[in-house]
């Protein structure tokens, strides 16, 4: 799977390629990451990708040629299953939409900032708008790697464990049971007794019932789906 991603910060994604788990997955190619500096794509002398907004307003707004010039030298390399702008006025972006997506080959990834990209780009281009939650970012590079290191872990291979992905939270509409670890017992805390039975159908139905208690306390919204 590739991820082509489109910015003018691309310092601040390159931090985060560096030590993840994804930087593993593109080493041992199960992953593709091509950042793209939006400004090398500007016509004008100092490399300007941003301009004030037409009726006025406060914040700049990213400028159409150089979006369209990138994503139009991009689409002449790739053929791409969607071209996704990063915005917090897009669909709220959920566990569903990470599996769906990872089945996908070719994504393109457009980050905002400022007051967000001239609409025509969107109209023109975007064919999927996402936002990670209902809060601003400062630039959608934060949410690009959001994005991309939850699909990357989904992509088979990628983590160590490939059952472990299955009983995240959310993969069967639940947030996922506590889990523990050695030692048993710190300071008089004590592990459930029923984890360390060995008896696993009893472990499963534990998990089973604490995933759903955790679901109804927490986000109750999720039950009614
Ligand atoms: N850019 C700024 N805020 C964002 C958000 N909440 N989701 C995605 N991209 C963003």
């Amino acid at each position: 799977m590739r991820f082509d991603v489109v910015t003018v910060l691309p310092e601040l994604l390159s931090g985060f390629l560096d030590h993840s788990i994804i930087k593993r997955a593109v080493e041992r190619q199960l992953l593709e990451i091509n950042i793209v500096n939006l400004r090398d794509y500007s016509t004008s002398k100092h490399k300007q990708v941003d301009d004030y907004q037409y009726g006025g307003g406060a914040g700049m707004v990213m400028m159409i040629e150089p979006l369209a010039n990138c994503i139009r030298d991009l689409q002449s390399k790739s053929k791409f299953d969607d071209i996704i702008y990063l915005t917090p006025d897009g669909k709220t972006y959920d566990q569903k939409e990470a599996n769906k997506m990872s089945l996908q080959k070719n994504l393109m990834i457009i980050c905002g900032h400022y007051k967000g990209i001239d609409q025509r780009a969107r109209d023109m281009f975007v064919t999927k708008e996402i936002s990670i939650g209902d809060f601003v970012l400062s630039g959608g590079e934060i949410a690009a790697a959001v994005v991309i290191d939850s699909i990357g872990r989904l992509i088979p291979g990628v983590i160590n464990d490939e059952t472990s992905a299955l009983t995240d939270s959310f993969q069967d509409g639940l947030l996922a049971p506590p889990v523990y670890t050695r030692p048993s017992d710190f300071e008089g805390n004590v592990v459930p007794e029923i984890l360390l039975s060995g008896n696993e159908a009893a472990i499963l139905n534990w998990r089973n019932e604490k995933a759903y208690e955790r679901t109804k306390n927490f986000r109750p919204d999720l039950l009614m789906e």
